[in-house]
């Protein structure tokens, strides 16, 4: 059971464009004044620049959907934990099911990607989750353990810097969420392991995600521990993302 703040993360996947980024971090900012939670959004890198003019002197954080492994060199289209530090990312979402699933990312690969950003400063969001198939053949506590035991092997010195978030694929974009008993059942087996890895385990917020919204979030974020939300589709619409905030702040 922890006190801190819990962690209120847009994700904007591949979305958004000059004129409706402008409207939507404008009004996202006017609305958070009074959130007691910590707000993020994950924007896609050509709108880093543009979001962290936007979000100047608020306390909307900036955060990126992937990183490189790398820190420079020959690798075409990829982009480094450095070249997100100069655009203020202070977090970046690692091995999130999409990029698993279209991108072929492996356990070690998101191990490595977090390594790098902590390695500059940057906090890595490491996303886990089963899919539908795997929980129905009652894989979901193997499936994600696995995938957080790769991020604590490679980044044990530092585990407790990091965030975790819990999407189960099949709540990913499809409308069908997980029950609050359901989220918190994982949630706390996640807690567990990140315990056998660090004294500090309380401190690491341990977000939900996959199809949270307005009329969800409070339920699930009121679980002993759900530390805050990974917000896909909600966080694209203003009004929905303060509701969440909101239900962030309570
Ligand atoms: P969703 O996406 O809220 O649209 O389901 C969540 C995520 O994939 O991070």
């Amino acid at each position: 059971m922890t006190q801190k703040r819990k962690l209120i993360a847009g994700n904007w996947k591949m979305n958004g464009a000059l004129q409706a980024n402008d409207a939507l971090v404008r009004a996202v900012v006017a609305g958070m004044q009074d959130a007691a939670c910590e707000v993020a959004v994950c924007v896609p890198a050509p709108y880093l620049a543009q979001v962290q003019m936007l979000k100047s002197g608020s306390k909307l954080e900036l955060g990126a959907q992937d990183v490189s492994q790398h820190a420079s060199g020959a690798y075409t289209g990829e982009v480094s934990a450095p070249m997100l530090r100069e655009f203020g990312v202070r977090y970046a979402i690692v091995g999130h099911s999409e990029r698993r699933q279209y991108h072929g990312e492996t356990d070690a690969l998101v191990a490595e990607k977090a390594r790098a950003a902590l390695a500059h400063g940057i906090t890595p969001i490491a996303c886990v989750g089963e899919t539908l198939a795997e929980r129905e053949a009652g894989q979901t506590e193997e499936v994600v353990k696995r995938q957080l035991a790769a991020v604590i092997h490679v980044n044990g010195h530092c585990i407790s810097e990091i965030v975790v978030a819990y999407e189960p694929v099949w709540a990913i974009g499809t409308g069908r969420t997980a029950t609050p008993e359901q989220a918190q059942q994982v949630h706390a087996l996640l807690r567990k392991q990140l315990a056998a890895a660090t004294a500090q385990a309380d401190r690491v917020r341990i977000l939900h995600g996959g199809s949270m919204n307005a009329a969800n979030a409070a339920s699930l974020l009121a679980q002993p521990d759900i530390d805050g939300g990974l917000i896909g589709g909600a966080s694209l619409k203003a009004p929905d993302f303060l509701q969440i905030i909101a239900a962030g702040s309570r």
